[in-house]
């Protein structure tokens, strides 16, 4: 099956970005583990800076059989990718590298959380794997 991997602004930078609270894996190293975690299946990832663009990311990949999905800092506000979330017709799991609990409160609430199937935080690049395997589950039964 294909599974989409969605990751939203700023993510891209993740490397070098502020490496004490979100380490020092890159987003290659990220879409390379959860290859690695899915032998067999084809990962489909997309990495923007816009919401619209990660919208319609979401509507092309109607065909997959789930997704991942870190919305950088539009976990706050973004309701159009939550309403695009909202109507994805196979399991998605959000993922925040950093325990988004233990920060500033205007991270505490994630606009995105109700449609989706759980919510992984504070696991690092390890949350990514664990996410991909538990769609396994549910795509694999
Ligand atoms: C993040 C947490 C968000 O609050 C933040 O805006 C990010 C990264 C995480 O992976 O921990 O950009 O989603």
């Amino acid at each position: 099956a294909e599974l989409l991997l969605l990751n939203g602004p700023n993510l891209a930078q993740l490397g070098r970005r502020r490496p004490e609270i979100y380490g020092t894996t890159t987003l290659a190293g990220i879409e390379e583990m959860v290859r690695e975690a899915v032998p067999g299946h084809t990962v489909r990832a997309v990495q923007d800076e816009c919401e619209g663009a990660l919208v319609r990311a979401v509507h092309a990949a109607g065909d997959c059989a789930g997704a991942i999905v870190n919305p950088g800092a539009l976990m706050m506000a973004g309701w159009s990718l939550r309403d695009a979330l909202e109507s994805f017709p196979a399991p998605w799991i959000e993922v925040h590298l950093s325990n988004v609990w233990a920060r500033e409160e205007f991270r505490h609430h994630s606009v995105l959380s109700p449609p989706a199937s759980g919510v992984i935080a504070g696991l690092g690049a390890d949350g990514y794997r664990v996410a991909a395997l538990a769609l396994l589950a549910r795509i694999e039964g």
